[in-house]
């Protein structure tokens, strides 16, 4: 029986903000497999901000995404077909399947494929908190900021999939959690839902000031660890509020993925505060995927770790939410359902 795939391919790449003419859909035949080979049907596609950078051709710490080949993405699903031993029909998977309703893979090179137990948690949150954002937030949180009970943690694009649990691990952690979010409703999720003390619209605070009061309101006692994901203004504002010997997790720069001019207004501030700012990319630091895992996993299965998804139907669907996630539209972990 042969089987259709419809695929998502990079067509162009986009100058400034991307657009849907950038990405074509396709639809191919999937091969026979051959010895070692796996076929998986993907049952959700995570959209992810890294996928803005890819899209360009220029230097970065991954390669470009290829022109006219499949979107590269994470994704979960079920072994429909299998000539590997270690897997069989049935099978539920996470793995880099791309945008794509089949992925045909060699499982027999180690870590393409990972079987999961879906007994306690569902099939889509390894694509988000026990999956990359999840361990995301964990890594910049536990090994970058290292809060102590009482201290103060920022959080910016606090509802999506990664500042909301980097909150909900900095309470689990004894701290205080405050997020910063566009909109009232993101805001209410966030304290109402997520658990954190407070959370700021930073959409009502147009300029530096006004941000850094809303800020000095909401942290009495100064910002003790920052988790960036956003840059710009909101990183001005809250550099003014940060305490000596802060410490800040540089996790992404989301407003600046488009090409707009991010610079800091007061980089002094650094090392006025003796503060520690670091990078990171999660997938460098495979040494404590485990022990995070363990954790996200026991947290979200217990009901402890709360996550919210917004989820696009089908495969056509990938390239404008895709572009919502860039601009905001996304409430949470941004999934394509393909099943
Ligand atoms: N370093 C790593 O290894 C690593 C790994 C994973 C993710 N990341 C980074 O982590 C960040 C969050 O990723 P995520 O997957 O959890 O995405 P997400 O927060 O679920 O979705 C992105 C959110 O960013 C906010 N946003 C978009 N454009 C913005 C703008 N111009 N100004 C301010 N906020 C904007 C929006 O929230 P609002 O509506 O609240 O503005 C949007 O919902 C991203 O910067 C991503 O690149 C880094």
């Amino acid at each position: 029986m042969s089987r259709i795939n419809h695929q998502i391919h990079l067509a162009s790449r986009p100058q400034g903000e991307p657009t849907a003419e950038n990405f074509k859909l396709v639809e191919a035949a999937v091969p026979a497999l051959t010895e070692g080979q796996v076929l998986v049907r993907n049952h959700y596609l995570s959209l992810d901000p890294y996928m803005r950078g890819r899209m360009n051709d220029g230097k970065s710490y991954a390669q470009p995404q290829p022109l006219g080949e499949v979107m590269l993405g994470g994704t979960v699903g079920e072994v429909v077909e299998s000539l590997n031993a270690n897997f069989k029909p049935g099978d539920k998977v996470v793995g880099m399947g791309g945008w794509q309703e089949y992925q045909l893979v060699d499982a027999s090179q180690r870590g393409v494929l990972q079987k999961v137990d879906t007994s306690h948690i569902p099939l889509s949150a390894y694509l988000g908190a026990v999956g990359m954002p999840g361990v995301t937030a964990w890594y910049g949180l536990v090994k970058i900021i290292n809060p102590k009970p009482g201290e103060t943690v920022v959080v910016s694009a606090a509802s999506g999939a990664v500042g909301g649990a980097v909150g909900q691990l900095a309470k689990v952690r004894g701290a205080r959690a405050v997020g910063i979010a566009g909109g009232a409703d993101k805001c209410r999720y966030v304290v109402e839902e997520l658990g954190f003390d407070a959370c700021i619209d930073y959409k009502a605070h147009q300029d530096v000031k006004s941000l850094s009061a809303a800020l000095k309101a909401a942290c009495p006692n100064g910002i003790d660890g920052y988790f960036e994901n956003v840059g710009g203004m909101i990183l001005d504002a809250v550099l003014l509020r940060a305490n000596a010997f802060s410490r800040v997790a540089m996790c992404g720069m989301i407003s600046g993925y488009n090409g707009e001019p991010i610079p800091m207004s007061a980089p002094q501030l650094i090392l006025v505060n003796r503060m520690k700012i670091e990078g990171f990319i999660v997938s460098e630091h495979m040494e404590v995927w485990p022990e995070a895992l363990k954790e996200l996993g026991t947290l979200v299965a217990t009901g402890k770790l709360k996550y919210r998804e917004s989820v696009a139907e089908g495969i056509a669907s990938a390239p404008e939410a895709f572009l919502g996630l860039l601009k905001g539209k996304n409430f949470g972990k941004q999934i394509v359902k393909l099943i």
